[in-house]
């Protein structure tokens, strides 16, 4: 295993910093809310710490350090070459991901999306006025997988498809070849993907994802990719990301529902963070990061292993997300969720909000020995709620 050299150990106090995840219930230990409980890479400080030397902050113009930023990055990193004029710089993926449907698709059309899903996700379907078809991923022998017969069947009536990539919550690395029979099954039948690819550098060590743009240029001409270095590189609080769109018809609807609808200049602050991040600094940070959350997995794995062997964690091939079936135990998550916030202390997510309560969602992005007391209490507060 690679040495790590930044500083992942050292649990930084972050109760009343306005963190959703730590101040939401003041006192209970946060496995849930998807960032991390690392401090930034020093580079993306020094990036900050740069525009609030300057001191002024006032309206910003996009810079083209910034957009080479992003095309170095996905060139150098992932092999996709994208140009600037594809990138459309907004505040976040969700809200995105909203636009991006509000401008491809008309109120009542179908949108296809795998569950279990990111919970957001079907928010943003429900309050576009948009229809859910639900291509349910396979589960079996404790792996995910997709169902291509259901989702040919349903691309012959939807207008998009709300591609994750890789998956969250279940943790999956799309591979080229599942990614391709799904990009072939959209070509045939004239479907839009919104490809949500947030959680693209957070994979284990040795592991890389794919763009789906990027596999060929068919691909690219009906895709709107969704990119950002928020979640990878733990800055979500400064709101920047991207909407990249080769196909100018795509491109042209997209930045119509923009100027209207969600027009603003970008933030300074993200939009140093974001230039830090793609630096080979960055890459070194978050390789280490990468390599710290997987011992972490490994970590969680055998806890469970020796004390709930029922339980099965997933693999976990992307995010830092981990999915545990906890189905042996209990039908319904729910309500041990709200015991062990209440009880113990400890607030992991039932897999509910993703659409199958049988799971679990745990954050394990934090100091070993914030895991360590986050799952000691989960243990024993499942231990209690099942000897109730
Ligand atoms: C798949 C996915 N998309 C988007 C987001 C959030 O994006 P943003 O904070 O840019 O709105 C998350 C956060 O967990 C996520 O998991």
């Amino acid at each position: 295993m690679e040495k790590i050299i930044y500083d992942f150990d050292t649990v930084i106090p972050r109760e009343n910093t306005s963190s959703y995840k730590w101040d939401y219930i003041p006192g209970v230990l946060p496995l849930w809310v998807a960032d991390m409980d690392f401090k930034a890479a020093p580079c993306i400080l020094e990036a900050i710490q740069k525009k609030v030397d300057h001191g002024i902050f006032g309206y910003t113009r996009t810079p083209d350090s910034y957009y080479n930023s992003v095309i170095g990055w996905w060139g150098r990193r992932h092999g996709w070459t994208i140009h600037k004029e594809w990138i459309l710089p907004v505040g976040g993926l969700v809200p995105g991901t909203s636009l991006c449907m509000t401008a491809l698709s008309e109120p009542g059309d179908k949108i296809i999306m795998n569950t279990p899903a990111y919970n957001a996700f079907f928010h943003c379907i429900k309050d576009c006025g948009r229809e859910l078809s639900e291509n349910k991923l396979i589960y079996r022998d404790g792996k995910y997988s997709f169902d291509f017969e259901d989702f040919e069947e349903r691309c012959k009536e939807a207008k998009l498809f709300l591609l994750c990539n890789p998956q969250n919550p279940a943790g999956r690395l799309w591979t080229r070849e599942e990614l391709e029979r799904l990009g072939d099954i959209c070509l045939k039948y004239g479907v839009t993907v919104i490809s949500d690819e947030i959680h693209c550098d957070i994979v284990p060590p040795g592991s890389a994802y794919t763009p789906f743009a990027g596999i060929k240029e068919e691909f690219q001409q009906i895709c709107v990719s969704l990119v950002s270095p928020t979640k990878c590189f733990n800055i979500a609080g400064l709101q920047v990301a991207n909407i990249v769109a080769a196909n100018p018809v795509l491109r042209e609807k997209v930045s119509k529902v923009m100027d209207w609808w969600v027009y603003t200049d970008m933030n300074q602050i993200g939009e140093a963070a974001l230039q830090g991040a793609f630096t080979p600094e960055g890459e070194n940070w978050l390789d280490q990061m990468n390599v710290y959350v997987h011992q972490n997995f490994l970590y969680m794995r055998e806890r469970f292993a020796q004390e709930f062997p029922q339980v099965h964690v997933c693999d976990l091939e992307a995010t830092y997300l981990a999915w545990a079936d906890f189905s042996a135990l209990m039908p319904d998550t729910k309500e041990l969720q709200d015991y062990l916030i209440k009880n113990f202390k400890v607030w992991i997510n039932s897999g509910e909000i993703y659409g199958d309560a049988r799971f679990v969602r745990i954050n394990i992005a934090c100091p070993r020995a914030t895991l360590k007391e986050g799952l000691d209490r989960v243990f024993a507060g499942l231990r209690a709620y099942i000897s109730r």
